[in-house]
């Protein structure tokens, strides 16, 4: 029995034509939050790698910082929003139950392009290049901008000690067009909720709603736990991916993970057996852990600040609550 139904036969390439980012304006250092978790800056440094992070105003949404990611990313691209045929949100610090971010995003660019929210916290970048990836392969969509973003300062708890010096804010953004060629390799993502309590939001909204006296749902960690998971798996999944792309790590220009602890991005590395000279983000130094929003933005940085040269391979892997985690070899814009 045939359908009838006209689908489509023929597949396309794709690639990032563009990124762009934003930061906060009021840099947090780590002398402002030591006290309420009686800690130090050099534990803070040694343990994790952070010196300073970045803080949304009050008043400055998740939508308005990506609203400048995206901006900056369309002109690398060179595309006017009006082309754009999808708006991918990864986040999961928009504090609206819904509606989504993406179609509020959208409207800010006049675009009335599919738009709809992801939620894969510090994997959710990787998971919606993978998303946008698949749209324009399959011709659903010819231009997608891919946005990862987060205001986890509203969502951390400033006095609790395993977690509070980590996180910051910011939105790292990317244009995924269709190319002559392909740009974005096999995504290599899987989750594990047996460990859903290893980074998780402290209790839920109708926990608060019924008792007013419960702590704010900050987000919270088994720190441990997950340095461990972080370095003894996703190293593994990392190399999965570069197999997938029959990419060696001697052929890459740039290694971008999630910039959860410096410890675990040299570790990872030392796995890999990734060359001596890679170029390595280390966006964490003065950006922290920014969850989603991570990935695009180190990305971006490296090739503003011309750490890596345009068109060479970058191997990019999120990781973290669910826990879940994606990564791919992706050609650099
Ligand atoms: O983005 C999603 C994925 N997230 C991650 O990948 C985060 C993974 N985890 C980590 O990055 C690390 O576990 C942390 C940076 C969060 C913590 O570092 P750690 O080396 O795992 O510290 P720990 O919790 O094992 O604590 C080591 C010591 C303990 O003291 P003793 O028992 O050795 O005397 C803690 O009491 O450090 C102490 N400690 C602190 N000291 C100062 C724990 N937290 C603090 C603190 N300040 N904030």
């Amino acid at each position: 029995m045939t359908s009838g139904l006209a689908v489509p036969t023929e597949l396309h390439h794709a690639r990032i034509t563009g990124t762009g980012s934003y930061r906060p304006k009021r840099v947090v250092p780590n002398s402002e939050i030591i006290e309420a978790i009686d800690s130090s800056d050099q534990w803070i440094r040694e343990r994790s790698g952070i010196e300073s992070r970045h803080r949304a105003a009050p008043d400055e949404s998740v939508v308005d910082m990506s609203e400048h990611a995206s901006r900056a990313a369309l002109e690398y691209a060179g595309i006017d929003a009006g082309e754009l045929d999808a708006v991918i949100v990864a986040t999961v610090t928009h504090p609206y139950q819904t509606p989504a971010a993406a179609p509020e995003l959208a409207a800010r660019f006049g675009s009335t392009a599919a738009a709809f929210d992801l939620s894969a916290a510090c994997a959710g970048f990787c998971h919606a290049l993978s998303v946008a990836n698949d749209q324009v392969r399959v011709g659903t969509a010819e231009h997608v901008l891919v946005v990862g973003v987060e205001k986890m300062l509203d969502f951390t708890d400033p006095q609790d000690r395993g977690s509070a010096f980590i996180f910051g804010d910011g939105a790292g953004a990317a244009i995924v067009s269709r190319s002559e060629t392909p740009g974005i390799g096999p995504t290599v993502w899987g989750s594990d909720g047996e460990k859903k309590a290893l980074i998780t939001s402290r209790n839920s909204w109708m926990e608060l709603a019924e008792d007013r006296d419960m702590p704010w749902p900050a987000i919270i960690m088994e720190g441990p736990s997950v340095f461990r998971w972080a370095v003894w798996s996703m190293a593994k999944e990392a190399q999965r991916a570069l197999d997938a792309a029959g990419v060696r790590a001697q052929d890459l220009a740039a290694f971008i993970p999630h910039q959860a602890n410096v410890r675990i991005i040299d570790q990872m590395a030392k796995e890999l057996g990734l060359p001596k000279d890679l170029p390595i983000a280390r966006d964490i130094r003065t950006t922290a852990n920014t969850s989603g929003a991570s990935v695009p933005l180190a990305m971006d940085r490296m090739l503003r600040e011309g750490e890596v040269a345009p068109g060479g391979l970058a191997l990019l892997i999120g990781f973290g609550a669910g826990l879940v985690w994606a990564a791919q070899v992706v050609t650099l814009p």
